[in-house]
């Protein structure tokens, strides 16, 4: 496996115990996840991975995805955003409207 050029990591607001407690849970980033893979998908995009992790300690800005190696955290993530920051991956940009601040 070649090293993506963007690893898009999606809070999936899981504790240590395994639960899912949390805002990005709570606004459905499941439903976002489904989202973005399909839109990977569809768009034929190389090198972009994803996988769902916990809690990534920024509840109240959530949902949140960090891009990495860019380090670029996303927050407040709908359909919208990703659709920005795919754009965006697409035209050699960042989607600066999603950024945390
Ligand atoms: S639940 Fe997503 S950052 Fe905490």
């Amino acid at each position: 496996m070649n090293t993506p050029n963007h690893h898009l990591l999606v809070c999936g607001s899981f504790r240590a115990n395994g639960e899912r407690q949390g805002v990005c849970f709570k606004k459905d980033s499941m439903s976002l996840l489904s989202y973005l893979q399909n839109e990977i998908q569809d768009r034929m995009m190389d090198g972009v991975e994803v996988c769902v992790t916990g809690c990534l300690n920024m509840c109240t800005k959530g949902p949140v995805i960090i891009d990495y190696p860019s380090g670029n955290t996303y927050t407040g993530i709908t359909e919208e955003a990703i659709d920005a920051i795919l754009d965006a991956f697409e035209e050699g940009s960042v989607a600066t409207d999603y950024l945390a601040s």
